[in-house]
């Protein structure tokens, strides 16, 4: 087949059958084109994007600040590995450390390769300063958590999609109830504990918020124990909640008090949007303590902290100050669930909204293993807008954080239109 045939999008989608690996379901769209909160597929058609990558395009497709360090960046080094000092990785790391408050950052490239590095540091920290016999150490996860795809963290998953044939599990992962401070205190009497990592708010679960107080009361229960409190902000990071941080607290700052978080992770994993969605690149902010446990040879990756990424975190981290991306996200967070209200006390298909900033879902009254979500998706895509089922009965919504009020209030439109219509 000649490949500088335009194709259709029929078309393309038989072509990934035929030759992808079916690991992914994705909405029947092929998308050729993003600017800001639009994308277009290869027909021309124009749609918001309600999902921004899983929460990675927070700062708008393509946007010109990122794209261009990107691309001098690409033209200047690429890659030198870590076998040699290049003179972008070390300011980088300053950038990093400086703007999330942490005295070191480890650069790797996925979210999963983040939360792996945070787990093998948790385990040497364990052995070297708090003193766990050798392989005894355990680490507690939260019911329904999505830490992403490798084996360690599928071992610590309960989805049975994400479990099943699988195993053998990894051991030393113990899994308690999310949102529920008596388990945790429970589960840290074990002295072997070593580490609890949490999402702040658990977004593939379905957008679940936890209780005022869960974060911090987790944190305090942590260090009473001398457990490493292991935040994972890969999804709920860099503004999504109307905070730089999720863990940021309720001090209304929108993410600007420079450094003073409420709750502070030991561990603190990013990913995502640290690139604005144009490249993988993820990262371990700890202090000294924690973070020098690691000796060289002990940990890396032949991409971590590679001068592209080096300086697209920068850029897009940027954006996100230049542009109150936060503020934005908080605001329109407020007008979104408003709006989303008034559907539920107006429609019988929609139960409920929930979510923090710019990061949301509704609940579909069906069971959780309908296909209802799925059609509405499918609806909400011939009208204009692109969303995703995070389950049989949940929708979840983040658009990019530069989207404005105006627009906002058009995609609330195209939902409410979309849901009102809908027949089963
Ligand atoms: C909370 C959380 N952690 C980790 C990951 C994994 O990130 P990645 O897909 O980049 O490996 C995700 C992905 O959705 C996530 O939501």
């Amino acid at each position: 087949m000649d490949t500088m045939t335009k194709l259709s999008s029929e078309q393309l989608i038989a072509i990934e059958e035929k030759y992808g690996a079916h690991n992914y379901h994705p909405l029947p769209v092929v998308l050729e084109r993003g600017e800001g909160v639009y994308v277009w597929d290869v027909e021309g058609k124009k749609y918001f994007d309600f999902l921004s990558a899983y929460s990675a395009v927070n700062q708008g497709h393509s946007h010109p600040k990122i794209v261009n360090a990107l691309k001098e960046q690409a033209e200047t080094l690429c890659l030198t590995s870590r076998a040699f000092h290049n003179n972008v990785l070390g300011l980088y790391e300053k950038y990093m450390s400086e703007y999330f408050g942490y005295d070191k950052m480890l650069p790797i490239n996925t979210g999963v390769e983040a939360v792996e590095t945070a787990l093998k540091l948790c385990r040497k920290w364990a052995y070297m300063k708090k003193g766990i016999p050798a392989n005894q150490a355990k680490i507690l996860f939260a019911k329904n958590n999505f830490h992403g795809r490798t084996l360690a963290v599928v071992s610590a998953s309960v989805d049975p999609d994400a479990r099943k044939d699988f195993g053998p599990y990894l051991p030393g992962i113990e899994i308690i109830d999310y949102n529920n401070l008596d388990a945790l205190a429970e589960a840290l009497k074990d002295p072997n504990v070593a580490g609890f990592i949490v999402e702040p708010i658990q977004g593939e679960a379905g957008v679940f918020v936890p209780d005022e107080g869960y974060l911090l009361g987790a944190q305090k229960l942590c260090k009473e124990n001398n457990v490493l409190f292991i935040a994972d902000e890969v999804q709920t990071g860099i503004a999504r909640t109307g905070r730089l941080l999720a863990t940021c607290g309720n001090c209304n700052c929108a993410g600007n008090c420079e450094n003073n978080y409420e709750i502070r992770a030991d561990i603190l994993i990013l990913g995502k949007a640290l690139s604005g969605g144009v490249f993988p690149v993820s990262a371990v902010l700890a202090d000294d303590e924690i973070m020098l446990c690691i000796k060289p040879g002990e940990h890396g990756s032949t991409f971590g902290g590679n001068p592209i990424a080096a300086k697209v975190a920068m850029a897009a981290l940027d954006v996100v100050k230049d542009e109150e991306l936060a503020q934005n996200a908080q605001r329109l967070g407020v007008i979104f669930r408003e709006r989303m209200q008034k559907l539920v006390d107006k429609s019988d298909l929609v139960h409920l909204v929930r979510g923090k900033g710019l990061l949301n879902a509704i609940v579909i009254n069906d069971e959780e293993t309908s296909k209802t979500a799925w059609n509405i998706c499918l609806a909400l895509r011939d009208n204009g807008l692109l969303a995703k089922p995070t389950h049989g009965n949940i929708i979840r919504f983040a658009p990019p954080l530069v989207m404005n009020e105006n627009e906002l209030h058009q995609c609330c439109d195209i939902i409410e239109k979309t849901i009102m219509e809908y027949k089963q």
